[in-house]
């Protein structure tokens, strides 16, 4: 597993929004989009219009995270549109498998959200169809709240869960952290097993973005050795693949430890 950080830019100026993209850019490996449509949370963001202009400038690829009902008739549009990774939630698809497969087909990660209540192990057998999991660390809906504690046993019971399906294929699965990730919460996150770290307050919210993310992801990383979970070379797409082909977007990413800013993973 390879640490990755996804600014969530709810917690962004919403007026500057290429901007706040840009500030992150040299540090974060995606862009994380909160799309709400005051139903399925009670709250209202942004839609696709919004995204497909984001994408003319935006670097970083895009993590689509639809928090929405009826995700299985908006959620390929997004793929479609360029997203590099777009997420539903298990809450709200009433038919995952059609889902999953239609955002893989337009070329982007297939994810599959679940909310602090809501168990994962119902869902073992879609982790098929399933690039990410998205385990949610706050009720979904607003930025700036608290970490939920109680997710930490589901996040180690993911890990334990992924680790076991991918003893069977090359694939890697990633499992995401969402909702009051800061450096008082990551380190719990990233030894549980957790391996892409959703920001929002945490990033936006200080006085250096670019440099939050940095931090966030040597904290991350330390805990991820100290953990004893391998730091493998993987990463998320480049943003040169994430400008080419659907296809290409699919393919594995490169082994190369070293990435574009000079990390070396
Ligand atoms: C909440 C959203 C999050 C949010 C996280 O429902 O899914 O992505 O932006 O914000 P922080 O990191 O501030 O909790
Ligand atoms: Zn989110």
């Amino acid at each position: 597993m390879a640490v990755q950080i996804s600014p969530s830019i709810l917690s962004a100026d919403f007026a500057r929004l290429a901007d706040e993209a840009k500030a992150v850019e040299e540090t974060a490996d995606w862009l994380h989009v909160d799309v709400m449509d005051n139903h399925f949370v009670p709250n209202l963001t942004l839609g696709l219009p919004v995204v497909q202009a984001l994408l003319k400038h935006a670097a970083l690829p895009i993590d689509c995270h639809l928090m929405i009902e009826d995700p299985d008739r908006h959620a390929p549009a997004y793929a479609e549109a360029g997203a590099g990774s777009v997420t539903i939630h298990a809450e709200a698809a009433k038919a995952p498998v059609r889902t999953l497969r239609a955002i893989r087909a337009a070329g982007a990660r297939s994810g599959l959200g679940i909310n602090p209540g809501t168990a994962i192990e119902p869902y073992e057998d879609l982790l098929d169809e399933v690039d990410m999991v998205l385990l949610m660390t706050v009720e979904p809906g607003f930025g700036g709240q608290k970490f939920l504690d109680l997710v930490l046993r589901k996040i180690r019971r993911a890990r334990a869960m992924i680790t076991a399906r991918q003893g069977r294929e090359e694939r890697e699965i990633w499992l995401q952290v969402d909702g009051g990730v800061s450096d008082e919460t990551i380190e719990r996150c990233a030894e549980a097993g957790a391996d892409v770290f959703v920001a929002g307050s945490a990033v936006y919210g200080a006085q250096d973005p670019s440099r939050a993310a940095r931090d966030l992801r040597a904290q991350a990383e330390r805990a991820t050795t100290r953990a004893g979970w391998r730091l493998s070379c993987r990463r998320g797409p480049s943003r040169a693949r994430a400008r080419r082909s659907p296809l290409a977007r699919l393919a594995a990413p490169s082994a190369g430890c070293q990435s574009r800013r000079g990390r070396t993973r």
